[in-house]
């Protein structure tokens, strides 16, 4: 008689073999050694949901792999409009700043750092902007985005129409990476529970993810800022759009042009419209 489990094995083999990727979760192991008849279930679909012939796939065809599901906003951040006054966000943003003024999660920032940067701008903002992290500039003044890119973002928020104070400026970090490398994925970690605090406090409609690390971090893709641009994602309530960082358009004065495009894109979504120059 042919060894059930042998045969298990070469089936598997034979399917893998046949490009599939995918089965769902079920402990064959346990099923071989404790219930035989079980592990003709566990490989073929229930009778009540096999399809029909014709239709029903020969018995050795593998099974169809199913798409990954769409992804979900993280269940933790409220979808509900927050009714918190703005005396209350404010308390609630200075005992998270001073949360994270003592953090020492990434040891190597935290020694390096002159103070941590935590974010500034409207408790009530409709928009909150974030970056990367800190540079040379923000260590020392304590406040996002005061440095080159920083003044060219002030223009940008200027052709707006708007005002700093009116947003709520943020970062991915709140301690400046030493030579201003990228964050690393355990630094962008250990700081997300602070990101998440002022977004949930501040509770924006718009956030606005500055370059490919603050893009990449938030939304959990990796897909390359460009192609990133000119769609709207979701973050808990929030629309989140993505554009070049200032940096970027420093060194690349050309990508100005698509940096408006995507300020044009928020304002139209927002109902507003740029001040005639
Ligand atoms: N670049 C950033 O991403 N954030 C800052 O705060 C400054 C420069």
């Amino acid at each position: 008689m042919p060894d059930p489990r042998r045969a298990l094995q070469q089936k598997l083999a034979d399917w893998q073999r046949a490009g599939l990727t995918h089965l769902p979760h079920v402990d064959l192991s346990e099923r071989v050694e404790r219930a035989p008849q079980a592990r003709q279930s566990a490989l073929q679909p229930a009778p009540a949901q096999r399809e029909p012939p014709p239709e029903q796939p020969a018995p050795d065809r593998p099974p169809v792999a199913q798409p990954e599901p769409p992804r979900k906003p993280p269940p933790e951040l409220p979808v509900t409009v927050s009714d918190l006054p703005r005396a209350q966000r404010e308390q609630q943003l200075a005992a998270l700043a001073e949360t994270v003024s003592r953090c020492v999660r990434c040891p190597e920032l935290a020694q390096a750092r002159t103070q941590t940067v935590f974010g500034v701008g409207n408790p009530e903002a409709r928009v909150m902007f974030i970056g990367e992290a800190p540079g040379a500039d923000e260590d020392k003044q304590g406040e996002p985005f005061v440095g080159r890119a920083g003044q060219l973002m002030n223009k940008i928020i200027e052709a707006c129409g708007w005002q700093r104070a009116d947003l709520y400026i943020c970062n991915i970090l709140r301690c400046r990476p030493p030579g201003n490398r990228n964050p690393s994925p355990e630094e962008a970690a250990n700081c997300r529970e602070f990101l998440d605090g002022q977004i949930r406090t501040v509770d924006p409609d718009y956030i606005v993810c500055w370059g490919s690390v603050a893009a990449h971090n938030l939304l959990d893709d990796t897909t390359p800022i460009g192609k990133l641009r000119q769609k709207w994602y979701k973050y808990g309530r929030a629309q989140v759009l993505c554009t070049y960082h200032p940096s970027y358009l420093l060194r690349n004065p050309a990508a100005k042009k698509p940096v408006w495009d995507d300020m044009k894109f928020l304002l139209a979504e927002m109902g507003e419209e740029p001040p005639v120059a």
